[in-house]
């Protein structure tokens, strides 16, 4: 007969058992099932300087965005000079990890030098030569990654919060089409990459109308826009629940995957809800900075529900949502803590200044456990 104390132990070791393999202890494991769970890396996590920060993306994540070294005046910042010293890193630490490798952004009106749209005397392109600037952009960027950056964020941010096309130097110089060609000559430098629109505020009806038909119309021209990236820029009661359910079916009507790419939740008393436009600067105040030495429990309770009843959404749309990407690790990196209030202290991602797991990490791993909602 086996002694008692023999049996304790095997019923707690099975018991313990039970429990982790009911509660995963990474994001990508608990997510597996369903879709990849991404971060935004800077260059010290992907170069490994910021040793912490590399171990919690390696572990937790299967999905990377450079946050920074892909854009247009990182990569590209002079005329026919090219700097691909961090995007390489960037790309090999996401092959080491196996990772979903995603590339941000190629066309987008903010952080491109001016001389993209003048010539050699300062004067404004003309459409022609403005378009093979981009595709020798995007053919030089794409082109180098081809087989291994598996989904590129085409163009950023094209609309305004009301739906019509952001009066940007791209739209003013080429006309509308220049969505159009900068998917084109995306799929044509890698015809395997996913291709997608990335914008946010998406979930409000007027800019999610003009998404719609922005993709309507690249689709019935044959443009093969493969998902939408709902950014997330995100806030303790924007969007609802069921506003960001409603965006993610009118995407999935059209027969494209959507991406949560820029997840964060922001806790800070609310200056501009739901927008992530770069342009905004609101003066410092003690009182838009509340939480200097801490974030109060009933708010990190908040956050922590928040952050399971958003991936309660995604899980309900797991069949059209492919990958939902946090932007940045720790609350520490985040580029909340300097916009649109400089030098704030804020709390919108899963992991604290510390680098460690924050009550909203475990309300997100266990909300992988619980039954999916109809
Ligand atoms: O690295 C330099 C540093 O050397 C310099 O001393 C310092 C002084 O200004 O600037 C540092 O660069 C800053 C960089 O972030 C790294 O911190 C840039 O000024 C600043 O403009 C840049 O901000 C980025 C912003 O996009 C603009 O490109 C944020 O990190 C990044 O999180 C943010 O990401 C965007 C997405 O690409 C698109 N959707 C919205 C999202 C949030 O704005």
């Amino acid at each position: 007969m086996p002694n008692r104390r023999f049996v304790i132990l095997t019923a707690i070791l099975a018991a313990s058992l039970a429990i982790a393999a009911q509660s995963p202890a990474t994001l990508k494991d608990a997510y597996r099932d369903s879709f990849y769970v991404g971060a935004a890396v800077n260059a010290a996590q992907f170069t490994g300087s910021d040793l912490r920060g590399a171990a919690i993306v390696a572990k937790q994540f299967s999905s990377i965005t450079p946050e920074n070294v892909l854009k247009w005046e990182r990569v590209h910042p002079r005329p026919g000079v090219y700097d691909f010293a961090l995007p390489d890193k960037y790309v090999e630490f996401g092959e080491k990890n196996h990772m979903f490798i995603v590339g941000h952004c190629l066309v987008w009106h903010s952080q491109v030098p001016d001389w993209v749209f003048e010539d050699e005397k300062g004067k404004p392109l003309a459409r022609e030569a403005l378009l093979q600037r981009m595709r020798e952009h995007i053919f030089a960027v794409v082109g180098r990654y081809k087989g291994r950056i598996n989904s590129w964020d085409v163009v950023n941010e094209a609309l305004n919060d009301d739906g019509s096309l952001r009066q940007t130097k791209w739209l003013q110089i080429i006309g509308e089409d220049y969505i159009a060609k900068a998917f084109e000559y995306a799929h044509q430098a890698d015809p395997q990459a996913q291709l997608n629109y990335n914008d946010y505020s998406l979930e409000n009806e007027a800019k999610r109308n003009g998404a719609i038909a922005l993709i309507k119309k690249l689709q019935a021209q044959g443009i093969p826009v493969a998902a939408v990236g709902i950014q997330g820029h995100d806030s303790l009661d924007w969007p609802s629940a069921a506003l960001e359910d409603a965006a993610i079916e009118a995407f999935a009507k059209l027969g494209v995957k959507v991406a949560i790419t820029e997840l964060d939740i922001d806790v800070l008393p609310p200056v501009a809800p739901g927008s992530a436009d770069v342009s905004l600067n609101v003066k410092a105040d003690p009182k838009l900075n509340p939480y200097l030495n801490g974030l109060p429990d009933a708010v990190q309770k908040a956050l922590a529900e928040r952050y399971a009843g958003l991936f309660g959404v995604y899980l309900k749309d797991r069949a059209v949502v492919s990958r939902v990407t946090l932007w940045g690790v720790t609350d520490g990196d985040s580029w909340r803590n300097d916009w649109p209030v400089v030098g704030r202290t804020s709390y919108p991602l899963l992991f604290d200044r510390m680098g460690e797991p924050k009550p909203a990490f475990d309300a997100v791993i266990r909300q992988a456990a619980r039954p999916v909602q109809r």
